[in-house]
């Protein structure tokens, strides 16, 4: 490849260096736009036939080399050449191969600066439409377990201390909340991602009388970018998404950690089959929770990408500069790493199998009941304020004599808390205490029940 070949090279004396040109080119990468990059040209192609700055019969010649493009790309023939740079003009260099002057004229009244936009555009629309898609799938599974477990006690924590007593379909469902909000933010931000930058040419437009709703409409975009050079330099829409999707790991590594300490035998709350674990080449007891692990290291790689996209951004004049090219890497990774990632944790939740009796045993231990019995006694007349201390009190002594609540002689909590009656031992079980978390948002089996046919009816439309 010499100067004279390239597609500037009317302005050059010398041919770029090698090390150079490996160092701009971005076709090793950018090439997994090349579908998107096809659908933009041809959509382009159209509008410039429809407004006659372009023959029926050239724009006849595009689309047949275009869709042969395809078909080579899709073959793995087609000759991607380092040299051409990046995917628009390794495409574009091979449908002048078959198209002649037809595709030297493609790019009238373009850019590659409003191209690449486009492009980028168009891939991650679909993008987001796969991960919310996976997203379901993660809902799916945690609502079938939560089903499942609508009635099994765990402990609640706070500050990783036993708190209350919770069912672990309540736990479960807490995650699917969060993985909720994750796609009402990719789908939000999906209205900026689709919208047209085709039209502003270089940065100001261009002297063609193109028709961008024309485009729009062909490409499925809700509307045009109404500045031409926010049209080229704007990445909001990418950085958003990388934004949700940290946002989006954040909870997956949250569950991940949960996991991890549920597998723990000092848990032993959790098993998760045998093809999701790992053993140790040196220690033959050991079975490690390797992809929950990696999903909550995997985390720490889309937080990065997010933060080199805001750092690409931050020192940019108006309007494209090269820098834009970088855009490409930390999306890509971030968008592989959370299908990978939501994939996992949809193939391996359903095997998930609950220990009940150790949960059990971990809420009986911690004086998990000890609000519930202030509440008897606020019941039964006592302000919360008292009610509170004489319970303390009692917790203090339980926990001196090494027994529980439940326990201890009714006389004796009679003497703490005046107005004790023998009914107090019901108040103290597990099940009374989450059965009587009886609202919308509490723990109740009746509630998790509710919840989980909420969910069921929900997904169901997706
Ligand atoms: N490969 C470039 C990118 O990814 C395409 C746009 C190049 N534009 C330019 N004026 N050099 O951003």
């Amino acid at each position: 490849m010499h100067a004279k070949d390239s597609a500037w090279s009317g302005r050059f004396s010398e041919p770029v260096a090698d090390f150079v040109l490996r160092y701009t080119a971005s076709v090793g990468f950018d090439r997994r736009l090349a579908f998107a990059d096809i659908e933009g040209s041809t959509a382009h192609a159209a509008m410039l036939a429809h407004v006659g700055v372009l023959s029926a019969e050239d724009l006849v010649a595009i689309e047949t080399g275009l869709a042969q493009i395809r078909g080579e790309i899709e073959r793995g023939e087609f000759a991607w050449a380092l040299a051409l740079e990046d995917v628009h003009l390794n495409i574009e260099k091979r449908l002048t191969e078959l198209a002649g002057d037809a595709g030297k004229r493609l790019h009238t009244g373009r850019s590659r600066n409003d191209q690449v936009a486009t492009d980028v555009r168009l891939w991650l629309r679909g993008e987001i439409d796969r991960i919310a898609g996976a997203l379901s799938a993660v809902q799916r599974a945690l609502v079938e377990q939560a089903a499942r477990h609508a009635a099994t006690i765990m402990p609640g924590f706070t500050h990783l201390q036993v708190a209350q007593p919770v069912t672990f379909g309540h736990h479960l469902l807490a995650y699917v909340e969060m993985f909720e909000r994750d796609r009402e933010r990719l789908l939000d931000a999906r209205k900026r991602v689709n919208r047209l930058p085709l039209g502003a040419a270089a940065l100001a437009g261009t002297t063609f009388p193109i028709d961008r709703a024309f485009v729009a409409a062909r490409l499925g975009f809700e509307a045009i970018c109404d500045n031409s050079l926010d049209a080229v330099s704007d990445r909001d829409f990418a950085l958003e998404f990388c934004a949700a999707c940290a946002t989006l790991m954040m909870h997956v590594s949250r569950l991940s950690e949960e996991l991890v300490l549920w597998m723990s035998p000092r848990f032993a709350f959790v098993r998760l089959p045998d093809r999701f674990t790992t053993g140790s080449s040196i220690m033959p007891q050991k079975k490690n929770p390797d992809v929950a692990e990696l999903a909550r290291g995997k985390t720490g790689r889309v937080y990065g990408d997010l933060t080199a996209l805001l750092t690409l951004m931050k020192g940019q004049p108006l309007a494209y500069n090269k820098d834009n090219q970088e855009d490409k890497e930390p999306l890509f990774d971030t968008v592989d790493t959370v299908l990978d990632t939501l994939r996992a944790y949809a193939e391996m939740l359903p095997g998930l199998e609950v220990n009940a009796a150790a949960m059990r045993r971990a809420a009986e231990e911690g004086f998990a009941t000890a609000t519930d019995l202030a509440d008897y006694l606020v019941r039964k007349g006592m302000p919360f304020r008292d009610a509170h201390e004489a319970v303390a009190r009692a917790v203090r002594l339980a926990a001196q004599r090494g027994c529980d609540l439940a326990q201890l002689p009714l006389a004796e909590l009679q003497q703490m808390a005046p107005g004790t009656g023998p009914d107090v031992l019901d108040a103290l079980r597990l099940e009374s205490s989450v059965a009587a978390r009886d609202h919308p948002g509490g723990t109740s089996p009746v509630q998790v029940a509710a919840q989980v046919e909420r969910w069921r009816a929900r997904l169901a439309q997706r």
